[in-house]
């Protein structure tokens, strides 16, 4: 079976699906690697580097002829999805939830589409396959590096022969994956942190790592499903938002990674809370996208400095601007949950196992999976959404 590496072509994807150290586990396996001509470029990654690891350079042509299997990070273009054909599979970030009609397409193709953004991440066999909790570490690494870069004062405590550096005062909102790392990312420089989330659970992963846990007299626990947070009522998020304000203003440094699945990133900083911000304070906010972020003032790609002189940062794709790394991670993940599927060297889909059940999105001419499914079926119920 022939699998192939798609060079990503969204804009500012430097990642690649995967990098040269795990073709040994899958040629192990019985597969034949097909790369697109520069498909690593980005990543720091030269073709030489796949060839010297066994694979084959191809032109996209052949890459789109020969594969049996597809790998990439991002969800295919149109173009891209054009030029799938049946029986092909396409792994990667396919985002069902989010764009159900790629999968509806994909699905008239009579590709097989898995995705990674499907796993059920609280089973522990699929841990090693979990590219969202590998990519969000990334995104929380760089989110602290670049609000230190940005930042005008030290992070650490610095006693010099010019003076006393105070330490600087982070506040990380979501401790979630990504909050996890941001916190201890922070800690590493040298702040003061402190952290907070609707999930009671996070206070010890906090304290663990040397950071405060913010309690709030309004004491919300919004736990949900499947170790996620679930929406909160309109009472909790006005008894949140006051209480938060006060810590908000304290802050030199506040970077929110509050996610809720399916859901629009809460409002957890609002235009009052950064007005009463000190000048030379920086936001970071890594949940905002398109669809709004944890800031009121976050736009995406973008940084908004206030009037009152703080600077919101809201960047987008941060695993992105670490290619290397984040790629590395990715790699295993996505040739994990490859071989979860390969037997004897060729596909297998048993629906009765979980990981199966859950990321196989589109097979045989059909969108299999239930949620997707069921997001496809209210879009075309009368008076529903289009999909
Ligand atoms: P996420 O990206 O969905 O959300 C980030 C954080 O924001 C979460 O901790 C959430 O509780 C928090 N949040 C949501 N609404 C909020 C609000 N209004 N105010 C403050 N915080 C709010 O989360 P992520 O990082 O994808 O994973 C969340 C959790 O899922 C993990 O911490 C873990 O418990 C569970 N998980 C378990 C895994 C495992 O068992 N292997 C793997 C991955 C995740």
């Amino acid at each position: 079976m022939k699998v192939g590496v798609a060079k990503e072509t969204a804009p500012g994807e430097r990642r690649v699906a995967l990098v040269p150290e795990v073709l040994g586990k899958l040629r192990g396996a019985g597969l034949e690697v097909l790369v697109e001509v520069g498909a690593g470029d980005g990543a720091f990654l030269p073709d030489a580097a796949y060839e010297a690891a066994g694979a084959t350079i191809v032109s996209t042509e052949r890459l789109y002829a020969e594969s049996d299997v597809i790998l990439r990070v991002q969800k295919p273009g149109t173009e891209e999805a054009a030029r799938l054909r049946s029986g092909q599979v396409v792994v990667g970030f396919l985002q069902p939830l989010i764009d159900p009609g790629l999968a509806k397409t994909l699905a008239e193709r009579g590709v097989t589409a898995i995705s990674l953004d499907a796993l059920p991440r609280t089973l522990s066999r699929a841990q090693g396959m979990d590219a969202l909790s590998s990519q969000a570490n990334v995104g929380g690494y760089r989110a602290v590096l670049i609000a230190a870069n940005e930042f005008g004062r030290y992070f650490p405590l610095l006693t010099t022969a010019a003076g006393t550096a105070r330490p600087a005062n982070v506040l990380i909102l979501g401790i979630g994956v990504a909050g996890l790392q941001a916190i201890g990312t922070a800690r590493r420089l040298g702040a003061v942190v402190r952290a907070y989330d609707v999930r009671p659970e996070t206070k010890e992963q906090t304290e663990s790592l040397g950071a405060s846990f913010i309690v709030l007299k309004s004491a919300i626990d919004a736990t949900g499903a499947g170790g996620y947070a679930r929406e909160l009522t309109a009472e909790e998020r006005a008894a949140q938002q006051a209480e938060l304000n006060e810590h908000i203003a304290a802050q030199d440094i506040v970077i929110t990674t509050a996610q809720v699945p399916g859901r629009r990133p809460p409002v957890l900083v609002t235009t009052a809370a950064v007005a009463a911000m000190k000048p030379g304070s920086l936001i970071v906010d890594m949940a905002a996208s398109s669809l709004g972020g944890n800031c009121e003032l976050s736009r995406v790609g973008k940084t908004v400095v206030t009037d009152n002189g703080v600077s919101v940062i809201a960047p987008d794709n941060l695993p992105a601007t670490m290619p290397a790394g984040a790629s590395a991670f990715y790699a295993r993940n996505i040739s994990a949950l490859l071989l979860n599927f390969v037997k004897d060297g060729e596909m297998h889909y048993d629906f009765a196992e979980e990981i199966t059940a859950a990321t196989v999105i589109t097979h045989g001419g059909a969108v299999v999976q239930e949620a997707v499914k069921a997001l496809l079926e209210t879009a075309h119920a009368p008076g529903g959404p289009s999909a």
